[in-house]
């Protein structure tokens, strides 16, 4: 027996209550124009080559069906699987028959929103996905080719092209939002990838600036206080901050993270030096103190993948008079006055992200987001860095927590969206196999 959501949007009842929307639609975002970070410059070292090896026996050639069954948002509250036409890869996109998919909150965000002047009917969900190419579109970016074993980020939920979403059996996604698997990665670990790669992109090295790794000599290795920067990442067993944590210390900094006492254990095996209780009511003061511990450095970046009632003004605390950068994936309500510390002597600057302006095209949700090139072209390039660091073993994807409760398929992302949204997920990303 299929429960909650799962149960209504299949029956094509009415959505329980439990589904109607607790979510409030997000306010314009800070904009990286408000904040007016600079870009920092790309400098990749080592050059993206690889060669191809035969496709896997579970590429040999399927003949592509007329249509697949997808998720659809219908109205607000209220998703359904339906068949659809099986979409065609346009320019720049490719067609990826999946093997799994991941939830994540931006999904059942998506199936709520209500937002006035803007219909998410029709549109297809998630973003999250491994799965095999089938085929490659006209101008696709990136040297995928059929038979390839691929993870990446779609535009699930998108009200501007509706096509777009992850949870279906084929999907259409953007080549250069995606990357080939090192077969060292597993399906489930891969399926949690996209959204994650794309968001510490563009969160801690595009908007904070932090300098990207070199794949040929970065290692996440003790920090050494008194000459590492020292970064906080409030949220460090979230599914982003999972990465982030990784990606912080390969960037050569000292990593500090909150998360729960039930996985400071797997936060710390990330690499992060040291671990706080975001529900102890002196987070800020511990943090700030052990900063200062073994005559480290204080401070200077905090990236927030939460955004609580009350992690903002933490952070700003944190950071403190001599200012810094505060990152979020989310806007902070009343940043204005947050982030006016008293007797500041330099100021915190603060920018938000959205993982869709990494695909690199116009789109309309609360605001309207025109194409970006500049977003595109980060992602497409942290891509191939998040590729190579994967293959050498230095990034680790999320926990998979693989078809719980052993539901699995299109049946299983709507459980696990009410899962996710019901916050019964933690230190780890929901994964539904699809075959
Ligand atoms: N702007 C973007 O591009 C973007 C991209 C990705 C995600 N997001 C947004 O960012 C948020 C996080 O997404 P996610 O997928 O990374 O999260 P997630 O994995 O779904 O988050 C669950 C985790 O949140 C942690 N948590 C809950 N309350 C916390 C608090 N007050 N302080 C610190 N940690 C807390 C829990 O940690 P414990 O179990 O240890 O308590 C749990 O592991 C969501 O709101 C999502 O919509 C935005």
């Amino acid at each position: 027996m299929l429960d909650g959501l799962a149960l209504a949007v299949i029956e094509k009842r009415s959505p329980p209550p439990s589904w109607q929307s607790s979510f409030s639609p997000p306010r314009p975002r800070h904009t990286r124009t408000q904040t007016s970070p600079p870009s920092p410059p790309l400098h990749l070292q080592t050059p993206h080559t690889h060669t191809h090896t035969a496709a896997p026996a579970d590429s040999a050639k399927m003949t592509v069906p007329p249509t697949t069954k997808a998720i659809v948002i219908k109205s607000p509250g209220h998703a359904a699987i339906e068949e659809v036409p099986t979409p065609r890869p346009r320019e720049g996109y490719m067609l990826v028959r999946t093997l799994a998919v991941a939830v994540n909150p931006t999904d059942w965000k998506h199936v709520d929103l209500d937002l006035p002047g803007v219909s998410f009917a029709g549109a297809h969900s998630g973003c999250d996905y491994v799965g095999i190419v089938e085929e490659v579109g006209p101008d696709a970016d990136g040297d995928l080719r059929p038979g390839d074993r691929v993870a990446g980020f779609a535009h699930g939920g998108n009200a501007s092209c509706h096509e777009d979403g992850a949870f279906a059996h084929y999907i259409v996604a953007k080549a250069g939002c995606a990357t080939r698997l090192p077969d060292g990665v597993s399906t489930p670990e891969a399926a949690t990838l996209g959204v994650g790669v794309v968001t510490v992109g563009q969160g801690l090295f595009q908007a904070i600036g932090l300098p990207l790794p070199d794949p040929a000599t970065a290692e996440i290795r003790p920090a050494r206080p008194a000459e590492d920067p020292t970064i906080l990442i409030w949220g460090g067993s979230t599914a982003t901050g999972i990465l982030g944590v990784q990606f912080a210390k390969l960037a050569g900094y000292r990593v500090l993270a909150t998360c729960s006492p039930r996985n400071f254990d797997y936060v710390r095996s990330l690499g992060a030096d040291a671990v706080f209780d975001y529900g102890s009511p002196d987070v800020a003061r511990e943090i700030r103190e052990a900063a200062a511990a073994d005559g480290g450095s204080r401070v200077s970046a905090a990236w927030d993948t939460v955004v609580s009632a009350d992690s903002p003004r933490l952070c700003a605390e944190i950071l403190g008079a001599e200012g810094g950068s505060y990152g979020c994936l989310l806007p902070v309500p009343d940043a204005g006055k947050v982030f006016a510390v008293e007797g500041a002597r330099q100021p915190i600057k603060v920018t938000h992200t959205l993982g869709y302006t990494g695909i690199g095209e116009h789109f309309v949700k609360w605001a309207d987001f025109p194409a970006s090139k500049e977003d595109y072209d980060f992602a497409r390039r942290f891509w191939a860095l998040a590729r190579e660091l994967l293959a050498a073993g230095k990034v680790k994807a999320a926990r998979p927590i693989v078809d719980r409760d052993g539901k699995s398929g299109l049946e299983g992302v709507m459980a696990g969206m009410q899962e996710l949204k019901a916050g019964r997920v933690s230190g780890g990303k929901l994964v539904y196999t699809m075959a």
